[in-house]
């Protein structure tokens, strides 16, 4: 199992807006493209905000930023190749077959490919600096996005720290921290980030497994003999950053529960120490104040015989045939089918 990948932006209401946003732009630059030379500030930096810069700023995963336009023109004939043969933004649907339409891509559209494409057979061209847009605001990486909307989680588990050598082969790394809940909690939200300076530039992508005692089999878990037994909880990587539930659905976390993390971590030429964290905001338990359902929490619960409204018993009455009479109603019966496929040939 794997959860689909949230792509746009850094949080799920931040990809809803994006977008609205994104629909707009390229709706603005194929219009302009017809009688204006394509520049830079006006066309094409709108373009790599929305679909490039989550990747391409410092500290990410992408090699070199695109954020400014200085940043950018050196890159402008490999930007040229990439997005030609739509490589770049990474979002490999076979064109061909298959879902074509999903909901916040990252891909570029037809029209922004024709606007990057035709801004470098000019000469990428800067344009007038007073056209470029603000600095697209990215969120807060020190503290939790969903803490806007909830409060500060109840549960935040943390990784050990891993050290990723300057030089090194892809590291896969499976550290396992207790959760340490002692009793049965639904999940209402769950957030998951990298942790660290440059942390983003080394960590591809990070699962958390949730491992508990399930009375299930370990093969609907996993197929990863490593974490049999661990169903997967949440993914980190660019653009996927937690979930939240529906509401009146949850996840159930048991008492004893375990986070079985797996990092992968990529060596980008410098030493970089980095760690993962994840948040859980807890559904209110069967018997808080806070609980719209719930009359009155200081109400006693307990099992026992009492008369408070009306009581009401429901009857069924089962009668058992002996075997001739079973023989006798089967038969009956099947003469009644026999009748009735006849009349179905005969019409
Ligand atoms: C999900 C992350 C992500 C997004 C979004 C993304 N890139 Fe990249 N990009 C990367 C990574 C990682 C690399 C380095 C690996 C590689 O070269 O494939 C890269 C490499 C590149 C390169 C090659 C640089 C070289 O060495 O020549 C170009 C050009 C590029 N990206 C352009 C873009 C453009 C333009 C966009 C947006 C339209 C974009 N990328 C969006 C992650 C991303």
């Amino acid at each position: 199992m794997r959860i689909t990948q949230l792509i746009g932006a850094r949080t799920v209401r931040g990809a809803v807006l994006v977008l609205g946003t994104a629909v707009a732009l390229s709706a603005i630059a194929s219009a302009a493209n017809a009688d204006r030379p394509v520049t830079f500030t006006k066309d094409v930096a709108p373009i790599l905000q929305q679909k490039c810069q989550d990747c391409h700023q410092p500290g990410s995963i992408a090699p070199m930023s695109l954020r400014t336009y200085d940043e950018t023109r050196p890159w402008a004939r490999s930007i040229k190749d990439r997005v030609m043969r739509r490589q770049m933004p990474p979002w490999h649907i076979d064109k061909t077959v298959g879902i074509q339409k999903f909901k916040n891509h990252r891909s570029l559209n037809d029209d922004q490919i024709e606007t990057i494409l035709q801004w470098i057979a000019a000469g990428a061209p800067k344009g007038d600096p007073n056209d470029m847009p603000p600095p697209k605001q990215w969120a807060d990486e020190s503290g939790w996005q969903l803490a806007n909307k909830y409060g500060e989680p109840n549960l935040v588990v943390k990784s050990p720290e891993y050290t990723m050598p300057p030089v090194a082969q892809d590291a896969w790394w499976r550290p396992t921290v207790p959760t340490g809940l002692t009793e049965p909690r639904w999940v209402r939200a769950i957030e998951i980030r990298p942790v660290g300076k440059n942390a983003r530039k080394i960590t591809h992508h990070a699962l958390a497994r949730l491992q508990q005692p399930e009375d299930m089999p370990a093969e609907l878990f996993t197929n990863d003999p490593n974490v049999a037994g661990a169903g997967l909880f949440m993914e980190w990587a660019v653009g996927k950053n937690g979930d939240e539930m529906r509401a009146d659905s949850g996840r159930l976390m048991l008492p004893n529960s375990k986070i079985v993390w797996e990092m992968h971590y990529h060596a980008v030429g410098e030493e970089i120490t980095a760690h993962t964290e994840l948040a859980v905001v807890l559904s209110e338990s069967d018997n808080t104040k806070n609980n719209k359902s719930n009359p009155d929490p200081d109400q006693w619960v307990g099992w026992g015989d009492r008369t408070v409204d009306g009581m009401g018993h429901a009857w069924l009455n089962i009668t058992y045939y002996n075997d001739e009479d079973f023989k006798a109603q089967t038969a009956s019966r099947a003469a009644k089918t026999v009748n009735t496929s006849v009349d179905r040939q005969q019409q």
